[in-house]
C-alpha cells in the first residue's frame, strides 16, 4: 500500500518558525550582503535599493520552503533560472550568495539539522543558476 502521507510531517516553513521568522531570515540575508565586504561581489550586481530584492526573495522562500506560494500567486511561475540571465553567475557568486545565507540561517539561530538540510537544497538551487564557466 501506498504512503497516503509522502509528506507528512512539519514543513521547513513550519520549523523555521513561519510568516515573520522566513521574513527576518531574508532581512538578515539582505543585511548582511549590504554590510559585508565579502558579499559585494553579489551586492554589486543588485539594485542600489534592495526593498524588492526582499519582497521577491520573501515570497519565493514562502513556498519553496512549503509555506503560502506567495510568488507564484503575485508574479507567477518563479523561472529562477530565467530571471537570473541578466546577471553573471559563476562559482564565486553562487559560494558567496550560500555562505550570505548560512551566515544569515546562523545569526537567525536556526536550527543546525535544518540548517544543513536547509543547505543542501539552497546548494542545488544556487548552483543551477550558474550560467558563467568558472
Ligand atoms: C547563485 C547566486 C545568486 C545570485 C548572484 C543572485 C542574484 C540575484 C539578483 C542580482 C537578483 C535581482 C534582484 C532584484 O531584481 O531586485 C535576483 C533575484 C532573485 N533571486 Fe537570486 N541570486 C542567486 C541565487 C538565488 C537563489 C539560490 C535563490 C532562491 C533560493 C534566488 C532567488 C531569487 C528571487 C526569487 C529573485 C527575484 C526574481 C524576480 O522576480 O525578478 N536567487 N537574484
Amino acid at each position: 500500500m501506498n504512503d497516503p502521507q509522502p509528506n507528512a510531517g512539519p514543513t521547513p516553513y513550519e520549523l523555521l518558525g513561519g510568516e515573520a521568522a522566513v521574513r527576518g531570515l531574508v532581512d538578515r540575508f539582505y543585511d548582511l550582503m549590504d554590510l559585508e565586504p565579502a558579499y559585494a561581489g553579489i551586492r554589486r550586481l543588485h539594485p542600489p535599493a534592495l526593498d524588492g530584492s526582499r519582497d521577491k526573495l520573501f515570497w519565493f522562500l514562502s513556498g519553496w520552503l512549503g509555506g503560502p506560494p506567495v510568488y507564484a500567486e503575485r508574479i507567477g511561475h518563479p523561472m529562477l533560472r530565467a530571471r537570473h540571465l541578466p546577471f553573471s553567475i559563476g562559482v564565486d557568486e553562487r559560494d558567496q550568495w550560500l555562505r550570505c545565507m548560512s551566515q544569515a540561517m546562523d545569526e537567525a539561530g536556526v536550527d543546525p539539522v535544518l540548517q544543513r538540510r536547509l543547505a543542501q537544497a539552497f546548494f542545488g538551487t544556487a548552483d543551477w543558476m550558474r550560467n558563467r564557466p568558472g
